[in-house]
């Protein structure tokens, strides 16, 4: 099934964290590397999936600050994998129409790394059909402390001054769908702001075998849930009339 969610669905933004990459190598009796490669993989296939059925913002949490604590040669193994990424996927990414960012800090990532998410950025800014945001070296406890330093006085100067923090342009933008693989039930520290009114949906498969179908049906279960914002069922229902 290929149905285009744009014209249907209310979901304008989802967010994933890619869990599973070590347990699937595990399984293989692969390196931990394997998986994470193969996990890039996935996140290909997810960014054409996400194009093709209308899901205008996509954000995949590929590091967060506190898997700085991995095994040095595993934080070095990702960050190779996130450069070449970059640097393979820009010319795609721009004939797709798809924008590229980078959320979370940059200031402890190699100058290089630097360069590859500062050129993807540049070069796919006009992209129109989806944003990717990719999060590295994200903590959203220590966005909202950032945030909570410029003594925000509402919801919109509180999301603007943590778009500030994460280097994105504009405020912050609502997670409709939050989707986590790997058999996991937790947040681990992402977009804690923008989760508040979340629908959460959780996969017991490992990242790498996350496929086009499983964000399809995602976006079905997304659809089938009635999301009420603090009102009534009946209130809700009046509204959706
Ligand atoms: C969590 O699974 C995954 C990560 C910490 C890394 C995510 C990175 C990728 C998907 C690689 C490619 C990403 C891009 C953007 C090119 P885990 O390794 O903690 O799995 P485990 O819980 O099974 O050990």
């Amino acid at each position: 099934m290929s149905r285009n969610f744009a014209t249907q669905s209310t979901c304008h933004h989802v967010a994933i964290v890619m869990d599973g990459n070590g347990r699937w190598a595990d399984e293989r009796g692969l390196p931990r590397l394997e998986g994470h490669r193969a996990g890039a993989v996935a996140v290909r296939r997810a960014t054409e999936a996400a194009a093709r059925l209308g899901v205008p913002l996509l954000t995949l949490y590929a590091f967060s600050s506190d898997n700085w604590r991995r095994p040095e040669d595993e934080v070095r193994g990702l960050f190779a994998l996130f450069t070449v990424y970059l640097r393979e996927e820009r010319e795609r990414a721009l004939r797709e129409g798809v924008r590229v960012s980078v959320i979370g800090r940059r200031d402890r990532l190699a100058p290089r790394l630097v360069r590859e998410i500062e050129r993807t950025e540049e070069t796919t800014r006009g992209g129109t059909r989806l944003h990717l945001r990719i999060a590295i070296d994200y903590s959203a406890r220590d966005l909202l402390v950032a945030a909570a330093s410029d003594v925000p006085r509402s919801r919109d100067e509180m999301s603007r001054a943590i778009a500030r923090a994460m280097h994105a342009e504009a405020s912050t933008e609502d997670v409709d769908l939050f989707i986590r693989t790997g058999r996991e039930r937790r947040l681990s520290d992402f977009l804690l702001w923008e989760c508040a009114y979340a629908e959460l949906v959780f996969y017991d498969r490992m990242w790498p075998d996350f496929s086009a179908e499983d964000l399809e049906e995602a976006l079905r279960a997304f659809e089938r849930r009635q999301r009420r914002f603090g009102k009534t069922p009946a209130q809700t229902a009046e509204v959706a009339r």
